[in-house]
């Protein structure tokens, strides 16, 4: 009997993927199906997006593609030319055909929670030039509604004078508690690419509403943008504990 139970959990933990597979698996599907030779391709930023770029590196190289490559953060920027990938800009490339980025959160409706990394404007400006704008994810990412599963909260970045101001206004119209981000060690706040702070909304209320939420928060002076993406996402790719890749 001990035998049998053994084998059956070394079976099932053998058929058992990390997280990091499961990021890649997503990732490495998402560059096949929606790059094609001649695209300016979008690279979002985070840990799933580095496997991205690994596999545009590798269809580059194998292939021959000709790509343009238009980093959505200093981290993106850092590993496209790392991978010896076609570095380029907006200025120069404003329409692009497809951008790959991964998500903190992603609801049924592919409503996404962004900017855990802090990247959120660079990443939705980016990815509002793109024709397409693809989700690359593990599985603990997928949920219902947002706040499901991630609970770090939904990002602002603001204007580093109004981040008081901000708060106490969000706090006030829909609830919740909006924190300042801080740097590792709590040396002073995060700083962003654009010299902004990011305020993390923590325990905000569960709604169908964010459309409507979104718009009001950016009206408030100061908010330059916040990590809520709404109707932007055309797919998303979700790694599985089992190797497979679910797709919404
Ligand atoms: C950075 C982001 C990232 O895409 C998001 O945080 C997901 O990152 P990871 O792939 O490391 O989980 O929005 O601002």
């Amino acid at each position: 009997f001990l035998l049998k139970r053994t084998l059956t959990s070394i079976r099932h933990y053998s058929t058992m993927c990390s997280l990091e597979d499961a990021k890649k698996v997503a990732a490495f599907k998402a560059v096949d199906e929606y790059v094609k030779n001649n695209y300016i391709v979008g690279v979002g930023s985070g840990s799933t997006v580095v496997y991205a770029v690994e596999r545009l590196a590798e269809r580059v190289n194998k292939e021959k593609l000709n790509l343009v490559c238009i980093p959505t953060s200093f981290q993106a920027r850092q590993l496209i030319i790392k991978h010896k990938l076609v570095l380029g800009e907006l200025e120069i490339h404003p329409q692009l055909d497809v951008c790959i980025d991964g998500a903190d959160e992603v609801d049924e409706n592919l409503t996404l929670i962004k900017g855990g990394g802090g990247c959120l404007l660079q990443e939705k400006i980016v990815a509002s030039c793109a024709k397409q704008l693809i989700i690359i994810a593990d599985h603990t990412k997928n949920s219902v509604q947002l706040g499901d599963k991630y609970k770090k909260g939904i990002p602002i970045e603001v204007v580093p004078i109004s981040y008081v101001p901000i708060k106490n206004k969000i706090e006030t119209m829909f609830g919740g508690e909006l924190v300042l981000r801080m740097a590792v060690a709590k040396a002073g706040p995060v700083v962003t690419d654009n010299g902004n702070f990011i305020l993390d909304w923590k325990n905000f209320k569960q709604t169908k509403d964010w459309q409507k939420i979104n718009a009001e928060i950016q009206l408030i002076p100061g908010v330059v943008e916040t990590g809520l993406f709404i109707g932007m996402a055309e797919k998303a790719y979700f790694g599985q504990e089992d190797g497979s890749v679910k797709e919404q």
